[in-house]
Protein backbone atom coordinates (compact mmCIF):
# COMPACT_ATOMS: atom_id res chain seq x y z
CA UNK A 1 0.00 0.00 0.00
CA UNK A 2 1.41 3.71 -0.59
CA UNK A 3 2.60 5.68 2.18
CA UNK A 4 0.96 8.52 2.23
CA UNK A 5 2.19 11.16 4.88
CA UNK A 6 0.51 11.92 7.58
CA UNK A 7 -1.27 15.27 8.29
CA UNK A 8 -3.47 16.29 11.63
CA UNK A 9 -6.30 18.67 10.73
CA UNK A 10 -7.66 20.13 13.82
CA UNK A 11 -11.55 20.91 12.67
CA UNK A 12 -13.67 19.26 10.37
CA UNK A 13 -13.12 21.86 7.37
CA UNK A 14 -15.40 22.35 4.56
CA UNK A 15 -15.34 18.46 2.21
CA UNK A 16 -13.80 19.93 -0.87
CA UNK A 17 -10.97 20.68 1.06
CA UNK A 18 -10.39 17.42 3.10
CA UNK A 19 -10.82 15.74 -0.02
CA UNK A 20 -8.09 17.34 -2.10
CA UNK A 21 -5.52 16.94 0.33
CA UNK A 22 -7.26 12.53 0.56
CA UNK A 23 -6.10 12.75 -2.65
CA UNK A 24 -2.21 12.77 -1.26
CA UNK A 25 -2.03 12.46 2.38
CA UNK A 26 -3.10 10.22 5.07
CA UNK A 27 -5.68 12.72 7.06
CA UNK A 28 -6.27 12.60 11.22
CA UNK A 29 -9.43 14.52 11.46
CA UNK A 30 -10.22 16.16 14.64
CA UNK A 31 -14.39 15.85 14.73
CA UNK A 32 -15.26 17.78 17.59
CA UNK A 33 -17.02 21.17 17.77
CA UNK A 34 -14.60 22.27 20.43
CA UNK A 35 -11.10 22.74 19.16
CA UNK A 36 -8.41 20.11 20.59
CA UNK A 37 -6.97 21.01 24.15
CA UNK A 38 -3.24 22.32 23.72
CA UNK A 39 -2.27 18.75 25.44
CA UNK A 40 -3.78 16.78 22.88
CA UNK A 41 -3.11 19.02 19.76
CA UNK A 42 1.02 18.12 20.60
CA UNK A 43 -0.05 14.70 21.12
CA UNK A 44 -1.82 14.37 17.64
CA UNK A 45 0.68 16.71 16.08
CA UNK A 46 3.58 14.02 16.39
CA UNK A 47 5.33 12.70 13.86
CA UNK A 48 2.86 14.69 11.22
CA UNK A 49 4.27 16.08 7.93
CA UNK A 50 1.90 18.59 8.19
CA UNK A 51 -1.02 20.86 10.43
CA UNK A 52 -4.08 22.06 9.06
CA UNK A 53 -4.96 24.88 11.90
CA UNK A 54 -7.38 27.33 12.58
CA UNK A 55 -7.60 30.64 14.37
CA UNK A 56 -7.91 28.59 17.92
CA UNK A 57 -5.01 26.64 17.96
CA UNK A 58 -1.62 27.65 19.89
CA UNK A 59 0.71 26.71 17.30
CA UNK A 60 4.03 27.77 19.25
CA UNK A 61 7.81 26.89 19.68
CA UNK A 62 6.73 23.79 21.96
CA UNK A 63 4.12 22.79 19.13
CA UNK A 64 6.56 22.62 16.23
CA UNK A 65 9.21 20.39 18.59
CA UNK A 66 6.62 17.99 19.65
CA UNK A 67 4.95 17.56 15.80
CA UNK A 68 9.11 16.68 15.32
CA UNK A 69 11.45 16.65 12.20
CA UNK A 70 9.02 15.45 9.94
CA UNK A 71 6.68 18.74 9.99
CA UNK A 72 6.81 20.51 6.85
CA UNK A 73 4.31 22.86 6.91
CA UNK A 74 1.76 24.44 8.83
CA UNK A 75 -1.17 25.46 6.40
CA UNK A 76 -3.71 28.06 8.40
CA UNK A 77 -7.61 27.90 7.51
CA UNK A 78 -7.34 31.76 7.96
CA UNK A 79 -6.16 34.92 6.44
CA UNK A 80 -5.14 35.82 10.45
CA UNK A 81 -2.05 34.19 11.61
CA UNK A 82 -1.55 35.82 15.18
CA UNK A 83 -1.80 32.23 17.11
CA UNK A 84 1.24 30.80 14.95
CA UNK A 85 4.92 31.72 16.05
CA UNK A 86 5.77 32.50 12.33
CA UNK A 87 9.17 33.69 13.63
CA UNK A 88 10.03 29.97 14.99
CA UNK A 89 8.18 28.43 12.19
CA UNK A 90 10.98 30.63 10.09
CA UNK A 91 13.64 29.34 12.25
CA UNK A 92 12.58 25.82 11.74
CA UNK A 93 12.46 26.28 8.02
CA UNK A 94 8.41 25.61 8.16
CA UNK A 95 6.52 27.69 5.56
CA UNK A 96 3.04 29.07 7.08
CA UNK A 97 0.36 29.10 4.58
CA UNK A 98 -2.99 30.98 5.04
CA UNK A 99 -6.02 32.17 2.92
CA UNK A 100 -5.56 35.78 1.51
CA UNK A 101 -8.36 37.00 -0.52
CA UNK A 102 -10.45 34.24 -0.47
CA UNK A 103 -12.60 35.45 2.43
CA UNK A 104 -12.33 39.42 1.47
CA UNK A 105 -15.64 39.85 0.31
CA UNK A 106 -17.58 37.97 2.39
CA UNK A 107 -15.35 39.39 5.02
CA UNK A 108 -16.20 43.39 3.79
CA UNK A 109 -20.11 42.59 3.65
CA UNK A 110 -20.48 41.34 7.58
CA UNK A 111 -18.83 44.38 8.48
CA UNK A 112 -21.34 46.14 6.31
CA UNK A 113 -24.07 44.13 8.37
CA UNK A 114 -22.78 45.48 11.81
CA UNK A 115 -22.00 48.60 10.70
CA UNK A 116 -26.24 48.39 9.42
CA UNK A 117 -27.32 47.12 12.45
CA UNK A 118 -25.68 49.47 14.73
CA UNK A 119 -26.43 52.36 13.09
CA UNK A 120 -30.08 51.51 12.65
CA UNK A 121 -30.31 49.50 15.86
CA UNK A 122 -31.76 46.24 14.39
CA UNK A 123 -30.84 44.34 17.15
CA UNK A 124 -32.42 46.11 19.71
CA UNK A 125 -35.64 46.46 17.43
CA UNK A 126 -35.80 42.94 16.81
CA UNK A 127 -35.45 42.21 20.59
CA UNK A 128 -38.04 44.88 21.12
CA UNK A 129 -40.31 43.31 19.05
CA UNK A 130 -39.76 39.76 20.72
CA UNK A 131 -40.40 41.19 24.31
CA UNK A 132 -43.98 42.06 23.49
CA UNK A 133 -43.30 45.98 23.81
CA UNK A 134 -43.97 47.23 20.16
CA UNK A 135 -47.20 49.05 20.80
CA UNK A 136 -47.39 50.92 17.80
CA UNK A 137 -45.65 53.20 15.30
CA UNK A 138 -43.34 55.81 17.37
CA UNK A 139 -41.87 58.90 16.02
CA UNK A 140 -39.07 58.80 18.40
CA UNK A 141 -38.99 54.88 18.72
CA UNK A 142 -35.23 53.71 18.37
CA UNK A 143 -34.03 56.50 16.74
CA UNK A 144 -30.35 55.68 15.30
CA UNK A 145 -27.87 57.24 13.05
CA UNK A 146 -27.71 58.08 8.86
CA UNK A 147 -25.09 56.08 7.59
CA UNK A 148 -25.47 57.76 4.20
CA UNK A 149 -23.64 61.15 3.59
CA UNK A 150 -21.03 60.03 7.17
CA UNK A 151 -17.74 59.58 7.42
CA UNK A 152 -16.16 56.22 7.66
CA UNK A 153 -12.59 55.71 9.39
CA UNK A 154 -10.86 52.60 7.97
CA UNK A 155 -8.12 51.74 9.98
CA UNK A 156 -5.89 49.37 8.07
CA UNK A 157 -6.39 49.52 4.02
CA UNK A 158 -5.37 46.26 3.05
CA UNK A 159 -7.64 43.99 1.29
CA UNK A 160 -10.57 43.66 3.64
CA UNK A 161 -10.31 47.70 4.41
CA UNK A 162 -10.02 48.67 0.46
CA UNK A 163 -13.30 46.21 -0.01
CA UNK A 164 -14.79 47.90 2.91
CA UNK A 165 -13.99 51.34 1.33
CA UNK A 166 -15.04 50.38 -2.08
CA UNK A 167 -18.61 49.51 -0.55
CA UNK A 168 -18.88 52.65 1.39
CA UNK A 169 -19.22 54.37 -2.44
CA UNK A 170 -22.86 53.39 -2.72
CA UNK A 171 -23.59 55.35 0.69
CA UNK A 172 -21.76 58.62 -0.55
CA UNK A 173 -19.62 58.56 2.82
CA UNK A 174 -16.49 59.99 3.29
CA UNK A 175 -13.60 57.50 3.34
CA UNK A 176 -10.32 58.37 5.28
CA UNK A 177 -8.25 55.86 6.02
CA UNK A 178 -5.18 55.00 8.32
CA UNK A 179 -2.76 52.50 7.31
CA UNK A 180 1.07 52.84 8.62
CA UNK A 181 1.96 53.15 5.01
CA UNK A 182 0.03 55.27 2.31
CA UNK A 183 -1.48 54.23 -0.56
CA UNK A 184 -1.48 56.02 -2.98
CA UNK A 185 -3.01 54.48 -6.14
CA UNK A 186 -6.06 53.18 -3.66
CA UNK A 187 -6.09 56.63 -2.32
CA UNK A 188 -7.19 57.47 -6.13
CA UNK A 189 -9.06 54.09 -6.97
CA UNK A 190 -11.49 54.13 -3.90
CA UNK A 191 -11.50 57.99 -3.36
CA UNK A 192 -9.93 58.14 0.09
CA UNK A 193 -7.66 60.16 1.82
CA UNK A 194 -4.86 58.99 4.49
CA UNK A 195 -5.10 60.51 7.93
CA UNK A 196 -3.24 60.21 11.18
CA UNK A 197 -4.81 57.94 13.76
CA UNK A 198 -5.94 60.85 16.06
CA UNK A 199 -7.33 63.04 13.11
CA UNK A 200 -9.38 59.78 11.49
CA UNK A 201 -10.65 58.99 15.11
CA UNK A 202 -11.71 62.72 15.75
CA UNK A 203 -13.53 62.91 12.55
CA UNK A 204 -14.87 59.75 11.62
CA UNK A 205 -18.55 58.81 12.33
CA UNK A 206 -17.71 55.49 12.08
CA UNK A 207 -14.43 53.32 13.02
CA UNK A 208 -14.18 50.08 11.29
CA UNK A 209 -10.80 48.23 12.24
CA UNK A 210 -9.13 45.61 9.97
CA UNK A 211 -5.48 45.11 10.74
CA UNK A 212 -3.94 42.16 11.82
CA UNK A 213 -3.32 41.87 15.19
CA UNK A 214 0.53 42.10 16.44
CA UNK A 215 2.31 43.94 19.27
CA UNK A 216 2.35 47.15 17.35
CA UNK A 217 -1.79 46.50 16.81
CA UNK A 218 -2.59 45.22 20.72
CA UNK A 219 -4.82 47.82 21.94
CA UNK A 220 -4.39 50.29 19.32
CA UNK A 221 -8.10 51.07 20.48
CA UNK A 222 -7.82 51.87 24.36
CA UNK A 223 -8.71 54.55 26.51
CA UNK A 224 -6.99 57.76 24.79
CA UNK A 225 -8.18 56.55 21.16
CA UNK A 226 -11.75 56.00 22.48
CA UNK A 227 -11.69 59.54 24.09
CA UNK A 228 -10.73 60.92 20.96
CA UNK A 229 -13.96 59.61 19.21
CA UNK A 230 -17.49 61.85 18.58
CA UNK A 231 -19.67 61.21 21.12
CA UNK A 232 -21.54 59.92 18.17
CA UNK A 233 -19.30 57.44 16.93
CA UNK A 234 -19.73 53.81 16.29
CA UNK A 235 -16.74 51.22 16.45
CA UNK A 236 -17.19 48.34 14.50
CA UNK A 237 -14.29 45.54 14.94
CA UNK A 238 -13.44 42.52 12.61
CA UNK A 239 -10.27 41.79 12.72
CA UNK A 240 -9.24 40.48 15.75
CA UNK A 241 -10.62 41.11 19.29
CA UNK A 242 -6.94 42.08 21.10
CA UNK A 243 -6.74 45.17 19.03
CA UNK A 244 -9.42 46.92 20.92
CA UNK A 245 -9.07 47.18 24.75
CA UNK A 246 -12.27 45.74 26.40
CA UNK A 247 -12.71 47.65 29.25
CA UNK A 248 -11.66 50.54 27.78
CA UNK A 249 -14.33 49.95 25.29
CA UNK A 250 -16.89 48.66 28.00
CA UNK A 251 -16.46 52.13 30.12
CA UNK A 252 -16.78 54.25 27.37
CA UNK A 253 -20.10 52.90 25.98
CA UNK A 254 -21.37 52.87 29.43
CA UNK A 255 -20.59 56.44 29.79
CA UNK A 256 -21.99 57.18 26.32
CA UNK A 257 -18.64 58.95 25.15
CA UNK A 258 -19.21 56.30 22.22
CA UNK A 259 -22.60 55.66 20.55
CA UNK A 260 -21.96 52.17 19.85
CA UNK A 261 -19.79 49.58 19.10
CA UNK A 262 -20.05 45.92 17.19
CA UNK A 263 -17.66 43.51 17.46
CA UNK A 264 -17.07 39.94 15.54
CA UNK A 265 -14.42 39.19 17.61
CA UNK A 266 -13.24 39.70 21.36
CA UNK A 267 -10.73 39.68 23.38
CA UNK A 268 -10.83 36.75 24.69
CA UNK A 269 -13.17 35.11 22.49
CA UNK A 270 -15.60 33.36 23.72
CA UNK A 271 -16.36 35.82 26.18
CA UNK A 272 -16.78 34.67 29.51
CA UNK A 273 -20.31 34.35 31.09
CA UNK A 274 -20.81 37.33 33.08
CA UNK A 275 -18.98 39.36 31.48
CA UNK A 276 -19.74 43.00 31.69
CA UNK A 277 -19.70 43.91 27.95
CA UNK A 278 -22.51 41.56 27.29
CA UNK A 279 -24.98 44.23 29.31
CA UNK A 280 -24.66 46.70 26.93
CA UNK A 281 -27.46 47.70 25.23
CA UNK A 282 -25.27 49.35 22.19
CA UNK A 283 -23.07 46.96 21.97
CA UNK A 284 -23.48 43.79 18.96
CA UNK A 285 -21.13 40.62 19.48
CA UNK A 286 -21.32 38.33 16.94
CA UNK A 287 -19.37 34.92 16.99
CA UNK A 288 -16.44 35.48 14.76
CA UNK A 289 -18.32 34.80 11.46
CA UNK A 290 -17.06 37.79 9.32
CA UNK A 291 -16.08 35.36 6.74
CA UNK A 292 -18.64 32.57 7.70
CA UNK A 293 -20.46 32.70 3.89
CA UNK A 294 -20.42 28.92 2.30
CA UNK A 295 -18.88 30.39 -0.59
CA UNK A 296 -15.93 31.98 1.52
CA UNK A 297 -15.17 28.92 3.68
CA UNK A 298 -15.72 26.74 1.00
CA UNK A 299 -12.72 29.12 -0.74
CA UNK A 300 -10.92 29.38 2.28
CA UNK A 301 -10.75 24.77 2.26
CA UNK A 302 -9.45 24.70 -1.13
CA UNK A 303 -7.00 27.36 -0.22
CA UNK A 304 -5.51 25.76 2.67
CA UNK A 305 -5.91 22.70 1.04
CA UNK A 306 -3.38 23.68 -2.27
CA UNK A 307 -1.16 25.21 -0.02
CA UNK A 308 -0.71 22.00 2.29
CA UNK A 309 -0.12 19.84 -0.84
CA UNK A 310 2.43 22.80 -1.85
CA UNK A 311 4.36 21.96 1.66
CA UNK A 312 4.26 18.50 1.42
CA UNK A 313 5.66 18.48 -2.18
CA UNK A 314 8.44 20.86 -1.02
CA UNK A 315 7.43 23.23 -3.13
CA UNK A 316 6.56 26.80 -2.57
CA UNK A 317 2.87 27.30 -1.10
CA UNK A 318 0.89 29.71 -3.10
CA UNK A 319 -0.31 32.14 -0.32
CA UNK A 320 2.43 31.88 2.34
CA UNK A 321 2.73 34.04 5.66
CA UNK A 322 6.33 33.93 5.99
CA UNK A 323 7.93 34.10 2.73
CA UNK A 324 11.17 34.65 4.82
CA UNK A 325 11.08 31.49 5.20
CA UNK A 326 12.30 31.00 1.83
CA UNK A 327 15.23 33.36 1.76
CA UNK A 328 16.98 31.32 4.61
P1 LIG B 1 -4.06 42.78 4.80
O1 LIG B 1 -4.45 42.84 3.37
O2 LIG B 1 -2.68 42.39 5.17
O3 LIG B 1 -4.40 44.21 5.43
C1 LIG B 1 -3.98 44.63 6.68
C2 LIG B 1 -3.69 46.12 6.59
O4 LIG B 1 -3.42 46.60 7.90
C3 LIG B 1 -2.47 46.44 5.72
O5 LIG B 1 -2.88 47.24 4.66
C4 LIG B 1 -1.52 47.18 6.65
O6 LIG B 1 -0.98 48.28 5.94
C5 LIG B 1 -2.42 47.63 7.79
N1 LIG B 1 -1.73 47.76 9.06
C6 LIG B 1 -0.85 46.91 9.61
N2 LIG B 1 -0.43 47.39 10.81
C7 LIG B 1 -1.08 48.55 10.98
C8 LIG B 1 -1.07 49.53 12.02
N3 LIG B 1 -0.27 49.40 13.09
N4 LIG B 1 -1.87 50.61 11.89
C9 LIG B 1 -2.64 50.78 10.80
N5 LIG B 1 -2.68 49.88 9.79
C10 LIG B 1 -1.91 48.80 9.88
O7 LIG B 1 -5.02 41.78 5.60
P2 LIG B 1 -6.56 41.45 5.33
O8 LIG B 1 -6.69 40.28 4.46
O9 LIG B 1 -7.26 42.71 4.96
O10 LIG B 1 -6.98 40.99 6.81
C11 LIG B 1 -6.82 41.86 7.90
C12 LIG B 1 -7.09 41.15 9.21
O11 LIG B 1 -8.48 40.93 9.36
C13 LIG B 1 -6.48 39.75 9.35
O12 LIG B 1 -5.13 39.81 9.76
C14 LIG B 1 -7.37 39.09 10.36
O13 LIG B 1 -6.83 39.25 11.65
C15 LIG B 1 -8.68 39.84 10.26
N6 LIG B 1 -9.78 39.02 9.73
C16 LIG B 1 -10.83 38.75 10.52
C17 LIG B 1 -11.88 38.02 10.02
C18 LIG B 1 -13.07 37.69 10.86
O14 LIG B 1 -13.64 36.64 10.69
N7 LIG B 1 -13.50 38.58 11.73
C19 LIG B 1 -11.85 37.52 8.71
C20 LIG B 1 -10.75 37.82 7.95
C21 LIG B 1 -9.72 38.57 8.46
P3 LIG B 1 0.43 48.91 6.36
O15 LIG B 1 1.38 47.76 6.38
O16 LIG B 1 0.71 49.92 5.31
O17 LIG B 1 0.21 49.51 7.70
C1 LIG C 1 -10.48 34.91 10.40
O1 LIG C 1 -10.60 35.44 11.44
C2 LIG C 1 -9.34 35.02 9.56
O2 LIG C 1 -8.33 35.61 9.96
O3 LIG C 1 -9.41 34.49 8.44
Amino acid sequence: MENKPKVFVTRLIPQVGLQRMRQVAELDVWPEELPPPYETLLERARGKAALLTLVTDRIDARLMEAAGGALKVISQYAVGVDNIDLAEATRRGIPVGHTPGALTEATADFTWALLLAAARRVIEGDRFVRQGRWKTWGPQLLLGVDVHGATLGIVGLGRIGSAVARRARGFAMQVLYHSRTRKEALERELDVQWAPLPELLRRADFVSLHTPLNDETYHLIGEAELALMKPQAILINCARGGVVDPQALYRALKEGRIRAAALDVTEPEPLPPGSPLLELPNLIIAPHIASASRQAREAMARMAAENLIAGLKGERLPHCANPEVYRA
